[in-house]
């Protein structure tokens, strides 16, 4: 979603800008701005699409504010990317949220010339008028309170020494600089200038000197005395090194982090056991790839420890939760820690007393700060739209608790050990290049079905997400019992159709599925420790007991990753998406 990055004293704050907006590229955008304070007057540029190897034509300046514009409110066009300005020309706003009631407030904007379709203009307007009656810290003080919706703003005045920041939902983060304060939407885009950071909580308006922050809260009017946390992630390993592709460092990265957790997670994965065993009842939330991790998580619980979780997707958190109550337990699981239905649905059982534990990778993130207690998912910085690591580093901290609640640790940590063995295999060159000949063989598909049973199934539907999200090939993870209920009608002669085929005990029912959609002409291809007549393809992948959807998933990440390299597609960036989803 929109990024925000604004320096106060920098020696050429134009290209620091534009770099802190190439490293907020990753959350997804269509178009992108910047503001800057050039001998005393405000200079601004806009542009269409991506920045890539774009150049900013403004003056060095030290003063000023940047933006990655994802349309929500008017199309894709300069007019609607921002900054935006009042009429004067002195001041300018970026904005990352949704103005609810936008079209109200428009209407009290008689005289004023708008130049874009957005709900975010009006607010340089808004702030305009009130200036004349007081300083720019009250004005855009009485103006934010007025907008409905979840939002952040920052305001720009040629005329005033400082930046305000104001939020009520989308993040924003405070970088301690002295001499050259910052701010950002996300913690990572700052690291290679400071690692000091002040989270601006919702209802909080802060004004940013180069070498002052001063943060007031907007409903009691007093001030607030800034906490600033220390961030250990280096600012290197936000960057792509030696790969082509974010996604494919990430997909590289995930033994490694699967080790590290089984080592280093049982203290903390004994604890969430006990709340676990403590509560009446619980529920799991989550979004997109994290709410996949959270369905497995169902399968690891009931099959490993006997214990019933209930898993919610974000959205849909709200028509469960009359079932909440003190003794309630919620896991709220998300890479960004910022994404906006898991966030409400956490403020949601909060009201009804419930107790919640964040797994979340994103220190300092909303969800880590609403959270009774968070669980680090210590994946370090996910750059990629399409969530790899984080989903395998939730994978892994969901089964090492379902052992500990059978007080087996050391059981979930054989197997996640022998999991990230099995992943290292799977990126052995000769094993790669078996996926990357599949992905030639398979990427004209119109469709790709992924079949998977019992605890295969959730990594059914996350190998289809990550297909369809990067490839742009319909994908559909399904139940291989469901197959009779529908999907079958859609296998044609040639349709691609994995099979997940760990050799345990869904193997004869799985197996019994490929026949039938081979029958129909389905390309049948097996991911499995040996290989079955029915496989047209086979990959070989070693199980790992309750594990085995580990390497699965790695398989199908790799699958997607060079289905999309083959098409000529950013993996990195798909179109329409964002990594970090803060608008509802
Ligand atoms: C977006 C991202 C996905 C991610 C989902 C949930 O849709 O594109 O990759 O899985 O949000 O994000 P979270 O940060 O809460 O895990």
């Amino acid at each position: 979603m929109c990024g925000i990055f604004g320096v106060t004293n920098d020696p050429d704050a134009a290209q620091t800008i534009l770099a802190g907006l190439k490293r907020l590229e990753y959350r997804g955008y269509d178009s992108w701005g910047i503001a800057v304070k050039d001998h005393l007057r405000l200079k601004l540029e806009k542009h269409v699409g991506k920045i890539s190897l774009s150049r900013t034509h403004l003056p060095s300046s030290h003063f000023g504010v940047g933006h990655t514009r994802w349309a929500t409110h008017g199309g894709v066009t300069q007019a609607n990317s921002h900054p935006h300005l009042d009429c004067s020309g002195k001041l300018a706003i970026v904005h990352n949220g949704i103005v609810d009631n936008w079209a109200t407030l428009k209407k009290e904007l008689k005289g004023h010339h708008l130049s874009s379709q957005t709900d975010s203009e009006i607010i340089a307007h808004l702030i305009e008028r009130e200036l004349p009656k007081g300083d720019l810290l009250s004005a855009c003080q009485k103006t934010f309170k007025r907008l409905q919706g979840l939002n952040a703003i920052i305001v720009f005045h040629q005329d005033y020494p400082y930046l305000v920041a104001a939020k009520s939902g989308s993040p924003l983060v405070i970088g301690v600089n002295p001499g050259n304060h910052l701010i950002s939407s996300d913690t990572a885009s700052l690291l290679p200038l400071t690692n000091k950071v002040i989270y601006l909580e919702d209802n909080q308006i802060a004004q940013i000197f180069p070498d002052l922050v001063k943060i007031m809260s907007l409903t009691k009017q007093s001030p607030i005395k800034p906490r600033i946390n220390i961030i250990n992630w280096q600012a290197k390993q936000a960057d792509k090194g030696k790969f082509a592709h974010f996604m494919l460092k990430e997909i590289y990265e995930q033994s490694q982090i699967i080790d590290l957790l089984a080592r280093s997670k049982l203290y903390e994965t004994e604890q969430l056991a006990k709340r676990i065993t403590q509560a009446d009842q619980v529920f799991t939330v989550a979004c997109g790839t994290a709410f996949y991790a959270a369905l497995a998580g169902q399968y690891f619980f009931s099959r490993i420890a006997k214990r019933q979780i209930i898993p919610a997707i974000g959205s849909e958190f709200y028509y469960h939760a009359d079932f909440l109550n003190k003794k309630s337990l919620l896991i709220a699981l998300s890479q960004s820690g910022e994404t906006i239905d898991t966030v409400q649905s956490i403020q949601h059982a909060q009201k009804a007393g419930c107790r919640v534990i964040g797994l979340v990778n994103v220190p300092g993130s909303t969800i880590s700060r609403l959270s009774n207690q968070t669980l680090l998912l210590e994946a370090g910085p996910e750059k990629a739209v399409a969530s790899t690591k984080a989903f395998l580093a939730k994978l892994a901290i969901l089964l090492l608790t379902a052992h500990q609640l059978r007080h087996q640790p050391q059981v979930g940590q054989d197997e996640l050990h022998q999991a990230a063995r099995v992943v290292r295999r799977v990126l052995h060159p000769d094993h790669l290049s078996r996926i990357r000949a599949l992905s030639r063989k398979i990427v004209s598909a119109g469709n790709i079905f992924v079949l998977g049973k019992g605890q295969s199934y959730p990594a059914a539907l996350e190998i289809a997400l990550k297909i369809k999200e990067i490839s742009y090939i319909h994908a559909e993870g399904v139940p291989s019992g469901e197959l009779k209920h529908g999907p079958i009608a859609l296998i044609q002669k040639g349709t691609p159709c994995l099979v997940l085929a760990p050799d345990d005990e869904t193997y004869a029912d799985i197996i019994s599925s490929a026949l039938e959609v081979k029958a129909r002409g389905a390309y049948v291809i097996g991911l499995s420790p040996r290989n079955n007549p029915v496989f047209d393809y086979w990959l070989a992948v070693p199980d790992c007991s309750h594990a085995s959807i580990i390497p699965h998933v790695v398989v199908g990440q790799l699958l997607a990753y060079y289905l999309a390299v083959k098409k000529g597609f950013d993996p990195d960036m798909p179109r329409n998406l964002a990594k970090s989803v803060t608008v509802k």
